[in-house]
């Protein structure tokens, strides 16, 4: 029987700098999946790589003083050599500047042209240069009397040019009923309602998908003026890299669709609505997933090389090795939700989970057998203990499913988890059965025997598993249960529980994972004392912040009675939300932009982060009481306060007016 297939990708990345842990945090959950589903018998693709192309890396390489190609080629050479040191093993890497693809690239536009899906018109708007995008006037955010761009706050010029455009507005109804019949297609699904919500049900807009300024890109092969814009070019590379629209697609016969594309929240709208228009229109069929997972924050923020925050990996794991990075990455936040990287979240989990936990269970499980069995694990016996026994090895059987079942859902945390569930058991088995009792009576050998024979296959059951996400730890752990034999260390091998032969000889070694001493690590990774307290003073300063923030939704007292007058003391009015964005350092604030109408525009901060996506409120009215004494919060003047209800179970929402009253009107 054929092997059935499975195609993961990462997005390509733009090589405008080195990659971050942030970076490193998609490509190791694709690593991992990949290695779990090969694991599991699957034949399986993996796809990473780079989107070259762009005025960014033009304009980088020109301060750079070297040509687009040698600024790229420099940081391709050192992605992969990440790549390499955090143990990825992709399939293929694909570069956009690649002949293969460029030439498909080219094939694809001129089909769409072709087919009437892309006309030439003409593009007027004001245009950020670092984001290479162009804004309407209603998008652009006034700081310090400049109109900026809503992403980077950078200034925006007027420009103008003649563009092709790609009709996506013609699929829209298409893509709207295929999201509704396709739960499956866009997850978490709280995604796939944000893009119906904020994006198809209220109209597509036609993409620009050319640029006349920009020569660093494909050219348009009928069209020698016009260069393919960056996301038809960059969209394509999950087929280009399978040989699509070749004389060998071998590849792409075999593994398109593709199972799931993972992917950063902030390029989900991308995969979900432009990139099934486009492969519509080709004809071909959509990806079975699209995975917009969460963002790795540094302080409050997302790592990123613009805001300069960034962390990267290699120090660390030079200090502490690829598998607890791996580990940490995978195990810290649910796949889908934001979480904070920390020096100290990070190496905490080092001495819990590895060294407490996995280390310890590992190396008392060997100690006891050198010191009772001479190294040897011994035969099962009769002495069974059911209420000792049993729940431990039922557990450790039902655990493969119990992964499985997870990392289906791509919830590695939570596969992880249930791993490490069992971890804890097998510890606490140790605390309850007692060996250092039971060796001291040769007539309680037997019910030891079961003791240590259930103690090392459980350990063999969860080397097995952990290798995905961590892939040196298990050799280690094999090696010192005395495990050669590659049928006992395969996912398969995991159908029968007591698997390992009685007389297989452990050898102790040394620790999997020392413990650490985190202040001292905490001062080597920050550069210094000073440094770690500096970082330790800033996170407080952020705590007590947003303590302020939450104030707010704690319930007042409130008088029995207020006259009418009271209530109108407070001006409370409609805004729309021009733009929104986190508050750099805090967990909690969203730095809002409201429109008035004619009143004027207001920054309003508010501790809402913990429910909204910035993005998903731009547009929105809502309800802000207006001649509030201003307060300010993390450094911002905050000019009113937005309405919202919050219940008993914590669930809160904006408040809102039905849309048909102008911005500014007042409530009352
Ligand atoms: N080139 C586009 C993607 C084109 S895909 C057809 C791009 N590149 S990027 O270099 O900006 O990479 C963005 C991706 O890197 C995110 O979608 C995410 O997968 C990963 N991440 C980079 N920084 C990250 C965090 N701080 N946290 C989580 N993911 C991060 O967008």
């Amino acid at each position: 029987m054929e092997k059935k297939t499975y195609y993961i990708t990462t997005p390509i990345y733009y090589p405008s700098g080195n990659m971050t842990v942030g970076h490193t945090y998609t490509t190791v959950a694709a690593d991992t999946m990949a290695r779990f589903k090969k694991m599991q018998g699957y034949d399986t693709y993996f796809l990473t790589g780079t989107d070259e192309h762009g005025q960014k890396i033009e304009k980088k390489a020109a301060e750079a003083g070297v040509t687009p190609i040698e600024y790229v080629d420099k940081i391709v050479a050192a992605t992969k050599d990440l790549w390499k040191l955090m143990d990825i093993q992709y399939d293929d890497f694909i570069r956009t500047t690649e002949e293969r693809h460029m030439k498909i690239v080219q094939k694809i536009f001129r089909q769409f042209y072709e087919q009437g899906d892309i006309y030439k018109a003409s593009y007027e708007g004001m245009y950020c240069t670092p984001c290479e995008s162009f804004w309407t006037p209603t998008q652009l955010v006034e700081k310090d009397g400049v109109k900026v761009c809503p992403d980077c706050g950078r200034p925006c010029q007027p420009m103008q040019e003649e563009s092709y455009f790609f009709k996506m507005s013609k699929y829209q109804d298409w893509l709207i009923d295929y999201i509704e019949t396709h739960p499956d297609f866009i997850q978490p699904p709280k995604r796939a309602n944000e893009m119906l919500t904020n994006f198809l049900r209220p109209g597509l807009q036609d993409l620009c998908v050319s640029r006349t300024s920009v020569k660093w890109g494909v050219p348009v092969d009928f069209d020698d003026k016009h260069t393919v814009y960056v996301w038809i070019d960059a969209l394509s590379n999950y087929i280009t890299a399978l040989g699509y629209g070749t004389d060998h697609d071998e590849l792409y016969q075999k593994y398109w669709p593709a199972d799931v594309h993972l992917v950063g929240k902030e390029i989900i709208r991308f995969h979900t609505i432009y990139w099934p228009i486009m492969l519509h229109a080709l004809g071909l069929p959509l990806p079975k997933q699209v995975f917009g997972h969460g963002w790795l924050l540094f302080g409050a923020d997302r790592m990123s090389k613009s805001k300069g925050n960034v962390v990267y990996p290699e120090p660390i794991v030079a200090r502490y090795g690829v598998d607890p990075l791996r580990y940490y990455l995978m195990r810290e936040m649910p796949f889908g939700s934001d979480g904070n990287y920390t020096n100290e979240s990070f190496l905490t989990r080092m001495n819990a989970d590895l060294a407490n936990d996995l280390g310890n269970l590992v190396s008392r499980t060997v100690a006891m057998i050198e010191k009772y069995f001479d190294g040897l694990i011994p035969a099962w016996t009769d002495a069974v203990d059911e209420a000792a026994d049993t729940p431990l090895q039922e557990h450790c059987k039902a655990l493969p499913v119990l992964v499985s079942e997870q990392m289906d859902k791509l919830q590695f945390s939570q596969a992880l988890a249930e791993i490490w569930k069992v971890i804890g058991e097998c510890n606490k088995y140790i605390d309850l059965t007692q060996p250092w009792v039971l060796g001291k009576d040769p007539e309680k050998k037997d019910r030891l025997a079961n003791v240590m024979a259930t103690l090392a296959e459980c350990v063999r059951f969860v080397a097995v598993l952990i290798g995905p996400v961590m892939p040196y730890t298990p050799e280690r752990i094999f090696a010192q249960l005395g495990i050669e034999d590659p049928a006992l260390k395969s996912w398969d091998s995991l159908e029968k529980y007591g698997a390992i032969p009685a007389g297989t000889k452990v050898h102790k070694g040394e620790a999997l994972f020392p413990r650490i001493d985190v202040t001292k690590e905490l001062e080597a990774l920050a550069g210094g004392k000073e440094a770690a307290k500096e970082e330790k003073k800033a996170a407080k300063a952020e705590q007590k912040q947003e303590k302020k923030a939450e104030k707010k939704h704690e319930e007042p007292e409130y008088p029995a009675e207020i006259a009418i007058d009271d209530f109108f003391k407070c001006k409370i009015q409609v805004a729309r939300v021009k733009a929104c964005e986190k508050v750099e350092k805090s967990s909690k604030l969203l730095k809002f932009t409201l429109s008035l109408g004619k009143d004027g525009e207001r920054t309003v901060v508010s501790g809402i982060q913990k429910w909204y996506e910035p993005e998903a409120l731009v547009g929105r009215q809502v309800a802000v009481i207006t001649n509030l004494k201003t307060a300010k919060l993390a450094g911002i003047e905050s000019q009113g306060m937005i309405l919202s209800a919050m219940d008993e179970s914590g669930n809160l929402r904006l408040m809102s007016v039905e849309e048909g009253v102008e911005d500014g009107a007042i409530i009352g």
